[in-house]
């Protein structure tokens, strides 16, 4: 099955699990035809400058421009489906007697495929709020409707004081949410394996997170299409799609009850 050179140690150890960190990346997502961040052609920083789009500054600048991007990407979530790399991290809940599922992603398709508690590093589209006030913002159904790549849209308003309603997501140079980052170490420096599926591990304090579980005595295990060379003897990577290794790992995790 896992024909990648895995050892026996390794496999071993897979079996033993029994608690997982499951750490995602824009590419658990693509799959379901999410665009990722860093891919040379098609990600969406090499279509769009992050300091045009994600920051504060951008969104006081050009509200209309920075909202009706976001819910652009809202809008492709929503018709997007969870994959067989969701549906199987969610299944690895019934197999291991912790996981905690830890995300950089901001759309919802962990918790459509049944994930429970979902730690959102980076926030999410949808968990909007005031830009000045901070209240939480409920969005009415119809925003949903048709809206084109480039398109701009003027936010709603806040109800309490009138200020733009801001995309819930962390916009670069901005705080993680209360608490977020704290749980995830936490759960990673007590885990015996965190799987990294789907990240270039490029944007901290996130990619910390895979090297603490490392550095506290865990599995870590990559899952990504572009090589990854392993550095730590406790250190594995599986070349190729989420959806593909994703399903195969579930069949071997925590498979030893003893
Ligand atoms: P990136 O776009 O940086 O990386 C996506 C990774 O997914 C790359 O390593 C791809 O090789 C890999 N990938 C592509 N297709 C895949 C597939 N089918 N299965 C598995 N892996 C695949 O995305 P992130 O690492 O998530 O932050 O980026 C981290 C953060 O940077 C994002 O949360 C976002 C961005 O700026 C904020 O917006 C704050």
């Amino acid at each position: 099955m896992m024909g990648q050179a895995m050892d026996p140690d390794w496999l071993a150890a897979m079996r033993r699990v029994r608690r997982a960190v499951v750490f995602t990346g824009a590419g658990v997502s693509a799959e379901s035809g999410i665009a990722t961040f860093r891919d040379a052609l098609s990600g969406l920083w090499a279509r769009y400058d992050p300091a045009s789009m994600a920051t504060a500054e951008a969104f006081a600048a050009e509200p209309d421009l920075v909202w009706g991007w976001y819910q652009w990407r809202l809008r492709q979530v929503a018709e997007a489906q969870p994959n067989p790399a969701h549906r199987a991290i969610a299944a690895l809940a019934t197999r291991v007697e912790q996981l905690t599922v830890v995300t950089q992603n901001v759309d919802d398709l962990h918790e459509r495929a049944g994930s429970c508690e979902v730690i959102h590093l980076h926030g999410s589209l949808s968990a909007t709020r005031c830009f000045d006030c901070a209240r939480p913002h409920q969005l009415p159904n119809d925003v949903l409707a048709e809206v084109a790549e480039g398109q701009r849209v003027s936010p709603p308003q806040c109800g309490f004081c009138g200020g733009w309603i801001r995309p819930g997501v962390v916009w670069f140079g901005e705080m993680l949410p209360d608490g977020a980052f704290e749980q995830a170490l936490d759960a990673a420096g007590k885990c015996d394996l965190l799987l990294a599926v789907g990240t270039s591990g490029q944007v901290y304090p996130a990619a910390h997170i895979p090297q603490h579980a490392l550095a506290s005595g865990a599995w870590l295990v990559h899952v990504n299409p572009d090589p990854i060379a392993p550095r730590a003897e406790r250190e594995r990577a599986l070349q190729g799609p989420a959806g593909h290794w994703l399903p195969q790992l579930l069949e071997l995790i925590g498979d030893v009850d003893d």
